[in-house]
């Protein structure tokens, strides 16, 4: 695998010193409401930060999952049709934390966003590891952001190229001929 790496952007060092960091902004964002949240991630991208954030977060949490596929009709005008799973657990009233993987051009994030907020969850909080501020939306501004990287297309850290990757531990950029 690691062949396949053109260049590493973010060793895996830093990213768990960064991941921890981010843990600590959340705890002390939350206080005492600590008590009613419920977790929400984005799979499959996020399921490595996932794992490795939570383990940070002192406090009692639900945790739920959702995936959202993307379908792009060729034959359209650029329409895209988002599917949705729903999360399995009551987010009315909770403290809800939607974590995922990385801002690009902020699609996913603001349908999902729509449909959680539908839910009247007491406050809905975005935590993303990665964003690509020269693409991401301005009208979506994660509450907590681990890096901002250039617009290039990153694997690794739960990082997909064609579902592969996402157990390397560094994020880096693959060999210009492998995206082909
Ligand atoms: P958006 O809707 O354009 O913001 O795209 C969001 C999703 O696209 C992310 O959750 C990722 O799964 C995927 N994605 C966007 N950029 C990258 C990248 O550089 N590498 C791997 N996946 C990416
Ligand atoms: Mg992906």
């Amino acid at each position: 695998m690691e062949q396949d790496f053109a260049r590493i952007l973010i060793p895996r060092d830093r990213i768990q010193a960064r991941v921890a960091e981010m843990a600590e902004a959340i705890t002390k964002s939350y206080g005492d409401e600590a008590r009613e949240i419920v977790i929400v991630a984005i799979l499959s991208g996020s399921v490595i930060f996932l794992a490795d954030l939570i383990r940070h977060l002192p406090f009692k949490m639900k945790l739920g999952l959702m995936t959202v596929s993307r379908y792009r009709g060729a034959a359209t005008s650029g329409g895209e049709t988002l599917l949705k799973s729903a999360v399995d657990l009551p987010l009315e009233n909770r403290h809800v934390l939607l974590i995922d993987d990385i801002l690009d051009s902020g699609g996913t994030l603001r349908a999902v966003c729509e449909d959680l907020r539908k839910q009247r969850p007491a406050d809905l909080k975005l935590a993303v590891l990665l964003r690509k501020p020269s693409k991401a939306p301005k009208d979506i501004i994660p509450d907590f952001v681990g890096f901002d990287i250039e617009d290039v297309f990153v694997v690794g850290y739960g990082l997909d190229f064609n579902s592969q990757y996402r157990n390397w531990p560094d994020i880096g950029v693959l060999r210009p001929e492998l995206y082909a």
